[in-house]
């Protein structure tokens, strides 16, 4: 899933720095079960922009086996928090099983079913909120999961730009295709949001509560 050129994410994988060996052998899962995490590239800038953030408190809507979680557990740092939400009870232990093996397990709260009704659940704001649930949700997310953020928290999407398939007038009446539209307006037209779209791998909107 990359929208650049070919060859050029093959590039900027290369320049990668290797991985640290549970976050390694996550991505080789994730290849041979076919689970869609975000990859490293991805998993480095969620870290870098919590870590600009200062973010303490994330909350993830969408978290598979955790390995965007496990980079987010790591950013926060000691005595920040991330809470974990997947629809699936296996994968929550899956991944509670990585976070325990890189030393994070402490910093991260593992939450299983629907990840908007897991949030109404979890009291207090934000720094940072991560949604990468199934695309029907995203414009209930825009609806939720913004009044969670502190002001200049950051609200940070996976999938925005949905392989290309947003320019493809034959794709007008797919489900998936017109609720990223929707998304992706509802964050633009939000005065209380500053929202860019980077076009890394499928797109992310990085949006930040101004107010
Ligand atoms: C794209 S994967 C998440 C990948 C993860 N963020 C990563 O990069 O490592 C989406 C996951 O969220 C789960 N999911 C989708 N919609 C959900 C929802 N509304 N509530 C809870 N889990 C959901 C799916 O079952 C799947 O495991």
């Amino acid at each position: 899933m990359s929208l650049l050129l070919p060859g050029l994410d093959d590039y900027l994988l290369s320049v990668l720095p290797p991985r640290d060996a549970v976050l390694a052998r996550m991505e080789a899962e994730a290849a041979r079960r076919s689970i869609p995490i975000v990859g490293p590239a991805v998993g480095r800038l969620l870290a870098q922009y919590a870590r600009l953030l200062g973010a303490r408190r994330v909350f993830e809507l969408g978290s598979a086996i955790g390995y965007s979680t496990l980079w987010l557990a790591r950013a926060v740092g000691e005595g920040g928090h991330v809470f974990f939400t997947d629809g699936s009870q296996a994968n929550a232990d899956e991944a509670g099983g990585y976070l325990a093996e890189a030393g994070v397990a402490d910093r991260v709260t593992l939450l299983v079913g629907d990840a908007l009704t897991r949030l109404r659940e979890t009291e207090g704001e934000f720094d940072l909120i991560f949604n990468d649930v199934d695309k029907e949700g995203y414009p209930d997310v825009a609806r939720q999961a913004v009044p969670r953020l502190r002001t200049g928290g950051l609200l940070i999407t996976d999938n925005v730009l949905w392989d290309g398939w947003l320019r493809q007038p034959s794709c007008e009446d797919d489900v998936e295709t017109a609720a990223i539209r929707a998304f992706n307006r509802m964050l633009y037209e939000n005065p209380d949001l500053e929202t860019t779209i980077v076009p890394l791998r499928d797109g992310l909107a990085i949006a930040r509560k101004v107010r």
